[in-house]
């Protein structure tokens, strides 16, 4: 990879419909980076890191967090819940991290989770019933409509006492409207919800600044940045399987929306994928398997969803997804994840192709009807049995393990930098340093 020395900021990105190992990568690469930095999604987000065989997932705060100096910030394009938030910072200190207050900076631009959303998101989903998006009832939808609807409430509304009491008696009144006539659902009370709200302020203040001044300063003092995706392309709003998406962006161009700077300050930008796929919630997924094969996946990759614990659908390798992900997002490289999960599959399918209405698609449709009726055109490749886990070098792979990862590199056209063969953070082979 020729990047010049200075060229040294790095975005990591889902390639698929999330859970791709964002935290794991994030986390190894955060050892090359000063700054890590949330851009988009809310605790929507799981982020698992295993660090000496100990588990921590993460929801809001960076994965950076387990590296000490590292600063974490989490931007302005994240939509935060601040009891959550509140709460991981308590159990990461209780763990011996993030002990230094000042590493840690949360947007002032940043719109707040409420109570209401979370209300909203639910009793709509209730009411979906079949059809509903299978959302993680965190309130990111509503939290986000409210911010484009131009009456959400930043952290910059939150410190002025007098703007957050207005706001907040605004919005209450207007969604108590909608959860009782519409929803059918419980109204809120103001006083309860201010007074919980002033309790968080009082502990959040201290983390509030302008971080895009932040990111500008440190950015020109030379230090390197690792932006870190949540959710994954196929769940963007704009470039996912719209409706069963997410209500962000979380393609590369989300980051600078998200963090407030300029596209020539990312420099890398690298996806991440599994070396099959998992979904969780509702929408079309062509690769997904039924039967023994789904059941081994789930349960050797332990596909169980980090922040709901809902099992994830399991299948193949969709291509077609993946190199809609590169496009979309410009990625130069891929880190492939959980390739010791093929393990003892006799034979492996990659999906090259969709069809529908009789021919053959290389690209990822924009219309949900035709992704429903999408069947997958199947590249058959052979499997292997030996256990990968203690791969550090892609020669310690069986070969058909590197044929299978060389006709990935070929079908998406595409570098590997990395492959991951377990959740702890030596479990790695990396190819490439995107830092160098
Ligand atoms: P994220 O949301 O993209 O950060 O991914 P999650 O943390 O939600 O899900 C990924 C899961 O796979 C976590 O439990 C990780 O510990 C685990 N994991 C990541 N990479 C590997 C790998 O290469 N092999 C195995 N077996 N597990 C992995
Ligand atoms: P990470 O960062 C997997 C999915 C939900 C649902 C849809 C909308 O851990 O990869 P939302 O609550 O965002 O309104 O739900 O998006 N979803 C995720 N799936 N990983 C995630 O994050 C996700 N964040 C949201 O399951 O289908
Ligand atoms: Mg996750």
């Amino acid at each position: 990879m020729n990047v010049d020395s200075k060229m040294a900021n790095v975005a990591v990105i889902g390639a698929q419909w999330g859970d791709e190992g964002k935290g794991k990568v994030v986390d190894l690469f955060s050892d090359k980076a000063d700054i890590v930095v949330r851009f988009g999604g809310g605790n929507n987000a799981g982020h698992t890191l295993v660090v000496d065989g100990r588990k921590t997932v993460l929801h809001l705060v960076p994965s950076g967090a387990l590296h000490a100096h590292k600063l974490c910030i989490i931007g302005n394009g994240v939509v935060v819940d601040p009891e959550v938030l509140l709460e991981e910072i308590r159990g990461l200190k209780e763990n011996g991290f993030l002990l230094d207050d000042s590493l840690l900076r949360v947007s002032e631009e940043a719109h707040l989770i409420m109570p209401y959303h979370k209300s909203i998101d639910l009793a709509r989903e209730r009411l979906r019933g079949k059809g509903k998006i299978g959302t993680t009832g965190r309130g990111i939808g509503p939290a986000y409509e409210d911010k484009v609807g131009r009456v959400g409430i930043r952290f910059v509304d939150f410190l002025e006492e007098d703007t957050f009491r207005d706001k907040l008696r605004h919005n209450i009144e207007e969604k108590n409207l909608y959860l009782k006539a519409i929803l059918k659902e419980k109204t809120l009370q103001f006083d309860e919800i201010h007074e919980a709200y002033c309790g968080y302020r009082e502990k959040i203040r201290k983390y509030v600044a302008n971080t895009t001044l932040v990111l500008e300063k440190e950015i020109k003092a030379g230090k390197k940045v690792l932006f870190e995706g949540a959710q994954g392309t196929l769940l963007d709003v704009d470039h996912g399987t719209y409706p069963y998406v997410t209500s962000s962006s979380t393609v590369s161009g989300g980051v600078c929306t998200g963090a407030g700077l300029g596209p020539q300050n990312i420099h890398q930008i690298i996806g991440i994928s599994k070396a099959y796929t998992t979904r969780v919630g509702s929408g079309p997924f062509p690769t997904e398997l039924q039967g023994p094969e789904e059941q081994k996946l789930r349960e050797e990759g332990e596909e169980f969803g980090a922040t709901t614990g809902r099992p994830r659908r399991c299948g193949w390798f969709d291509a077609v997804g993946v190199r809609h992900a590169i496009r979309i997002n410009g990625m130069t490289g891929l880190a492939l994840t959980k390739l010791d999960i093929l393990t003892g599959f006799k034979k492996i399918q990659i999906c090259t192709a969709y069809r529908y209405d009789d021919q053959d698609h290389r690209e990822f449709p924009s219309s949900l009807r035709a992704m429903e009726r999408a069947q997958p055109v199947w590249e058959e490749m052979e499997g292997w049995n030996e256990a990968l886990s203690a791969a550090r070098e892609f020669t310690d792979l069986p070969i058909q393990a590197q044929r299978y990862v060389r006709r990935l590199e070929e079908i998406l056209a595409i570098p590997m930098v990395l492959i991951s063969v377990g959740p702890g953070r030596e479990q790695t082979i990396l190819l490439k340093n995107p830092f160098h």
